[in-house]
Order: structure tokens, then sequence, then C-alpha cells
């Protein structure tokens, strides 16, 4: 099977993911400068400013790039229509199965690469028309599932015929020779592109990343909410004594409703969402996303 960097047509095998309120349009151009496949991400963004960061995203960088769409996202048709008339040439999608959208992001041209967290979605994905599947373990930063990326990714492999790309617990080479050793085609991180020079998220978030052990980074919403990997910090404390005590989704939803944008815009390290997976135990300097994604790939 052949990488994804010789099908997306970038210098590495490796996808920045889509980050909510993260990835902006620079952030993503300095991505795809720097080798990989950059990606904006709309989540916290209308419609009107995906339009925006695509065009400063173009204006920066003339490598490919793409779009993470959230299909749960209100606005989620709005943007489907968008990348076409902005020619995005690559969208991944998350939450859901973007059949509807297939035909017309076909006709663009459009590579389509959903995420998923099972092996049995990634098969349903993959009649629909995905031309490649990214299988995220629950090492991951943000929303979770269940299975881990050593356990998702090789059932993927065995589930599909598309190529595979693996993320979740990935940031250094050792972890992409066993991505790639699982039957991965390519890699996609997160967590570790956090503490780089170009990601526009809040100092503090970036120094408690790097602080962070691997334990520190926890799930909540599995009673009661929706499974999100974050560091710990008092929001989860209180959360997590919530969710033991009963409290319902949209009770929960008040802890963590505006609280990732607390942490990237103004460094709120108390009550803010410090989305981050399990390789922030890994993450001990700031360095330029080109250093990173070098490192990832030495061999
Ligand atoms: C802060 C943060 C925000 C994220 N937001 C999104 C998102 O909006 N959409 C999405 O598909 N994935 C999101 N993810 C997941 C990443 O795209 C990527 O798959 C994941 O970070 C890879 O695992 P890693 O964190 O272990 O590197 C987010 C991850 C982080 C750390």
């Amino acid at each position: 099977m052949k990488k994804i960097n010789e099908i997306l047509g970038t210098e590495f095998p490796i996808i920045q993911g889509g980050m909510a309120n993260i990835a902006t349009g620079s952030f993503a151009a300095a991505c795809s400068n720097a080798g990989a496949l950059g990606l904006i991400g709309v989540g916290g963004m209308t419609p009107k400013m995906l339009r925006e960061e695509i065009r400063i995203c173009k204006s920066k960088t003339d490598k490919p790039f793409g779009v993470n769409i959230m299909l749960l996202h209100p606005d989620a048709d709005e943007f489907a229509d968008i990348v076409v008339e902005e020619g995005v040439k690559v969208v991944t999608t998350g939450a859901g199965n973007p059949a509807k959208y297939m035909e017309k992001w076909k006709a663009a041209g459009i590579t389509v690469i959903p995420v998923v967290a099972a092996p049995i979605l990634a098969k349903a994905l993959e009649k629909s028309g995905a031309d490649m599947i990214i299988a995220e373990g629950c090492e991951s930063g943000g929303h979770v599932g269940e299975m881990t990326t050593m356990t998702l990714v090789p059932q993927t492999v065995d589930a599909v015929s598309v190529p595979v790309i693996a993320a979740g617990g990935i940031a250094d080479t050792r972890q992409v020779k066993a991505a790639f050793a699982l039957g991965a085609s390519g890699i996609q991180v997160g967590t570790c592109l956090l503490a780089s020079d170009e990601c526009p998220i809040h100092e503090n978030y970036k120094k408690a990343v790097i602080k962070a052990k691997g334990t520190d980074a926890i799930v909540t919403g599995r009673i009661g909410g929706t499974p999100v990997r974050v560091l710990k910090n008092k929001m989860t404390r209180e959360y997590i004594k919530q969710e033991k005590a009963g409290a319902d989704l949209m009770e929960l939803e008040k802890f963590t409703l505006g609280s990732l944008r607390r942490a990237v815009f103004e460094g709120d390290t108390e009550t803010g969402s410090l989305m981050a997976g399990q390789t922030c135990g890994q993450v001990k300097e700031i360095r330029p996303v080109r250093e990173i994604f070098k490192e990832l790939m030495s061999v």
C-alpha cells in the first residue's frame, strides 16, 4: 500500500489533526509548509470564518491543505458547500457519516477522509465512498472512543481496502514505526503540535502540556456526557464530581461550554478545557513544527 504522502502530494505521510479553535488557516499553512498536510478545523467557526481562514491559508502556502468538518456542527451543510466553492482538495470528517455530501465532494475532486473510532464504521464509510480512513485511538486528545490505537488500527486495516491513517498516541519516531507496523499508511497528530512555535494557543496552555505527565490526560464524560480527553484541572475535578452525582448532559455541558476557548485564548488553565492526549508525557519543549515533523519521520 502506498504511503499517504504519495497520494496527497505532501513531503511526509503526516496529517496535522483538525483542532477546534486552534487549527486556523495560518496554523494549517505553517504545517503544510513544514511538509505535512495542514488542516483547518471548523470547530468554533462560523461559515464566514471558515471561508476567511481558507483564503488566509491559500495566501500563506502553495502546498496541499485540507479542512476538518465536524458533521454534528449546526453549520455542517454550509461548510460542505464552502469547501467546494473554495476549491479545497482534502476534507476530513468527524462525528458521523458524510454520505450525503459524497457525490458533491467527489464531483469537485475532493479526497474524503473520515475519522473513526471503530472498525465497523470504517467499513460503512468505505462503502459510502471514503478515499482513506483515519483510525483514531482513545490515547488522543479531544473526543475519544473506546478502542486504543494498538487495537483499532490493525482491525481497521483488516476491515477496509483503502489506506488507513493512524491517530492517537503518536509523538515520536518509535510510535510512527509502530503505526506503520500495524498497517497504517500515514499518521495524524495533534497533541505534540500543541507545544509548537506556530500553534496559536495561549502560552499557559503550551506550558501545561509540557508539564503534564501521561496520566494527567484523563477522560471526562464517560458516564453521563461526551467522552473527551483533557488535562486534569479544577474544571475536570468539578465535572467528574457532578458526573458521578448523576448530573445530566445539559448540566455537564455548562462546565465544558466555552471552556476550550477559555484555555486557548485566555490561558485559563484552572477552569478552561485543556484538551490533550496521553503523549503529553513525551512533550518536553516548544519547537517549530518542521522540527517536530522531521523528528517523527527520522529513522
Ligand atoms: C486540542 C485538541 C482539539 C481537537 N479538536 C478536534 C476537532 O475539532 N476535530 C477532530 O476531528 N479532531 C480533533 N482533535 C483530534 C486531532 O485531530 C487528532 O486526531 C488527535 O489529536 C491525534 O491524537 P494525539 O492527540 O494523540 O496526537 C483534537 C485534538 C486536540 C488535542
